[in-house]
């Protein structure tokens, strides 16, 4: 969602500004943040801190701080900060354009106002040979689960009209692009509040329709809004990735509850065999949150249990951080940090055997990579996604990169694929 926000910056700036590479020659530099566990908090005042020769040796340089960092701490960020120039809220990167030029006519500029409304995103150009893209169609979020920080610095959930998503991506698909990742922080709850009566599941469909799409993802889902139209989907939509990301944060009731999740172990681990039924092959990945407050090691170990019984592909897992404003940052019994440190340790030993077997299985298989580039590790190699999104490297021409290329799994490694290049197929 970051990495999407990052780029829109940069499009509403795209008249007056270029990209560069070299922090040192830029007139304007924004940080874009996240709040959602304290670490990434602490990085960006660090990150600040740091700035500061960069601003001594050229004085005109506009430095600004904007995502949920931004949102949440305001005024105080530029008070902190005597060498900032400007801070802009989530929703301040629509006004960005004007916010700037006020930055540079000497103003320090704070910008934290969370309206309602989904804004106008601006017009979209993509590059040739861009083959995947981030669309958001929501913003915001409305589930309050007590460790989150999200609905405080995003605002009230909001939905985009479907006319101007389809429209985006089948301006995408025309220039060439293979595959969309739609966003929203709980993209199920999609279309509540739009004057056309939508559902998620509907705009899939539509999209679903668009020749040329290849690949369909989104994320995230949130497991109680995971609807029957929905799992059938991934049986349905030819487009649509066999893969779900469904954060299930805590496999024991008792924490399901505190956090105000709105389902039980029981719900989750019923959603996952619907899912499997309706498409055996589905990957599932989730996020896992340890040492919420007063989890006790028996919960713990139910999260592994649920873990082993889910059989997820991949997990990103996380210990508890108490956030501003959130009900659980005022929970008396809050876990001790060595506690959270060995329960991670162990959920992250236990998910990395899991993560494994699922890569073995794929062995000898045949299957469809996205190839994306070169690998980063070894430059002689081509390196993609399946559909399952798990990354594949693997020796092939050059010219396969942007295209859709079938790879024979040779290798299963911690966190990626080998494969053999099918010789002679490719498409798109
Ligand atoms: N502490 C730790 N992890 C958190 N997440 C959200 N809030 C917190 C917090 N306060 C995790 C959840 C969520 C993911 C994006 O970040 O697992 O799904
Ligand atoms: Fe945060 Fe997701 Fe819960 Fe919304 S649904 S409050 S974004 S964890």
């Amino acid at each position: 969602m970051n990495v999407a926000d990052s780029e829109l910056m940069a499009q509403v700036l795209d008249e007056e500004y270029d990209l560069t590479v070299q922090a040192e020659d830029a007139d304007l530099y924004l940080i874009n943040t996240c709040a959602i566990r304290r670490k990434s908090e602490e990085k960006v005042k660090s990150l600040l801190g740091s700035l500061k020769f960069l601003k001594q040796k050229r004085p005109q340089l506009i430095l600004g701080v904007g995502g949920c960092v931004a949102q949440q701490e305001g005024e105080r960020l530029l008070a902190s900060a005597p060498h900032l120039n400007l801070v802009f809220g989530t929703k301040g990167i629509y006004r960005l354009p004007g916010l700037v030029d006020r930055a540079v006519r000497g103003e320090r500029v704070v910008d934290v106002a969370l309206e309602r409304d989904f804004p106008d995103p601006p017009h979209r150009s993509w590059s040739q040979g861009t083959v995947q893209t981030m669309v958001t169609i929501m913003c915001g979020c409305d589930n309050f689960c007590t460790f989150c920080v999200v609905p405080y610095v995003r605002g009230r959930e909001t939905s985009r009209e479907p006319g101007a998503i389809v429209d985006e991506i089948a301006a995408f698909v025309a220039a060439g692009g293979q595959e969309v990742t739609l966003l929203g922080q709980n993209v199920n709850s999609y279309g509540r509040g739009l004057p056309e009566p939508i559902t998620f599941p509907q705009l899939l469909r539509r999209l679903n329709g668009l020749p040329g799409l290849n690949r369909l993802r989104f994320a995230t889902s949130h497991p109680r809004d995971l609807s029957p139209a929905l799992i059938n989907a991934f049986g349905e939509l030819s487009a649509l990735c066999e893969h779900l990301h469904l954060p299930v944060q805590s496999g024991a009731n008792r924490v399901l509850k505190r956090m105000n999740r709105g389902y039980t172990r029981e719900h989750y681990l019923g959603k996952v065999a619907a899912l499997r039924q309706a498409c055996p092959g589905i990957a599932l990945s989730t996020d896992l949150i340890v040492g919420f407050p007063g989890e006790t090691e028996a919960d713990f170990r139910q999260t592994l249990d649920l873990m082993r019984e889910a059989g997820f592909d991949q997990a990103f897992s996380f210990k508890y951080s108490p956030r501003p404003q959130t009900r659980a940052a005022t929970f008396p019994d809050q876990v001790p940090e060595d506690v959270k440190t060995d329960r991670l340790t162990r959920l992250q030993a236990l998910q990395d055997e899991l993560t494994q077997k699922a890569h073995a299985r794929l062995v000898g298989q045949e299957q469809e990579v996205l190839v994306e580039g070169r690998s980063k590790r070894s430059p002689q190699e081509l390196g993609g996604r399946l559909r399952t999104n798990q990354v594949v490297n693997f020796i092939g021409p050059r010219e396969l990169v942007g295209r859709l290329a079938r790879v024979s799994i040779t290798e299963a490694h911690p966190h990626s694929l080998k494969g053999r290049w099918v010789q002679g197929s490719s498409t798109g």
